[in-house]
């Protein structure tokens, strides 16, 4: 079984969530205290083993590509000021992986996005980390799906139980057999499914995937859907159809950056943990619910 060493990060969306601020600032780099989430996702690929990575990107999203360059000025005035902390950050997050970017030249749908990586993935399986999607986890949760792909040597789709409310928002699994704690093998999902009729369970896919090359093939042959999207969840399913994929329950905390109550929860959880701010952070929540 082939190792999973590539990972393709599609951050090339247009963040309509976030608006008015992803106008302009890409919400794969809004900050969680005082790094970038693309960080986060860049580090979770790099402990999972992981050293070739993908960014897909688009028009308004160089500032992704900059935090991941050398940057001379700084060098030069961290030197000087004999900050060496800081400097050995500065060039540790610029060596952390062969950090690739491509650019999908309108945002056609995470399915198109991924589509776009496909020379870069030639013929081997790769991770998938949603650009808008952190987690925080002990073991990392793409680690956690590469280790489920060397065991099955099928695709992977990191799913979380959810609300019977918020199911109505993402893909449902069937959930065929249980093959192992947390692990099912999938041969059908349904997207958005609006009645308990049409769902299957209430395991959804959500930020991460393992996939094997053929989704390639399956991409090229789905059609658009609406809003001119090509699903990433429409090739899945014909996968799951088809070959069955494994549904993996990950251990983790997600925060979604794509969202507004998201961002806020992943930077006040965080800071609660920032060797900087912590202990003054915590005193001022406490203080701040009292006038809640
Ligand atoms: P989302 O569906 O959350 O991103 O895609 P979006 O379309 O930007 O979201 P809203 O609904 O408008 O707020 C998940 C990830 O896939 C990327 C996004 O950047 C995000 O990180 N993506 C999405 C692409 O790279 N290309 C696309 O065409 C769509």
């Amino acid at each position: 079984m082939k190792k999973i060493t590539k990972a393709v990060i599609p951050a090339a969306g247009l963040g309509t969530r976030m608006l008015p601020i992803s106008r302009t600032v890409p919400k794969e780099i809004l900050p969680i205290v005082d790094r970038p989430s693309m960080e986060y996702l860049i580090r979770e690929a790099v402990d999972s083993g992981i050293k070739d990575i993908l960014i897909i990107t688009g028009r308004n999203k160089e500032a992704i590509e900059n935090y991941f360059d050398y940057s001379i000025e700084y060098k030069d005035i961290l030197q000087a000021k004999n900050k060496r902390k800081e400097l050995a950050e500065m060039e540790e997050v610029c060596s952390l992986a062969n950090i690739y970017f491509l650019r999908q030249k309108e945002a056609k749908g995470l399915g198109h996005a991924v589509l776009c990586a496909e020379k870069f993935v030639g013929d081997e399986p790769f991770a998938v980390l949603y650009g808008d999607d952190v987690m925080v986890a002990e073991k990392p949760v793409t680690k956690q799906l590469c280790d489920v792909y060397e065991k099955y040597g099928k695709a992977v789709v990191g799913v979380c139980s959810v609300s019977d409310e918020d199911v109505k928002r993402y893909c449902s699994m069937k959930t065929e057999k249980q093959l192992a704690d947390r692990t099912y093998l999938t041969t059908d999902m349904v997207e958005k499914p609006q009645t308990d009729a049409e769902k299957f369970s209430n395991l959804a896919i959500l930020g991460r995937v393992a996939l094997t090359p053929d989704i390639f093939d399956v991409l090229k042959h789905t059609e658009y859907g609406k809003g001119g999207e090509l699903q990433l969840t429409d090739a899945m399913k014909q996968l799951a159809r088809t070959k069955g994929v494994i549904s993996y329950e990950y251990e983790g905390k997600r925060y979604d950056m794509g969202s507004k109550l998201g961002f806020l929860q992943a930077n006040v959880e965080e800071a609660l943990k920032h060797p900087d701010v912590k202990d003054d952070f915590r005193k001022y929540l406490i203080e701040l619910s009292k006038t809640l």
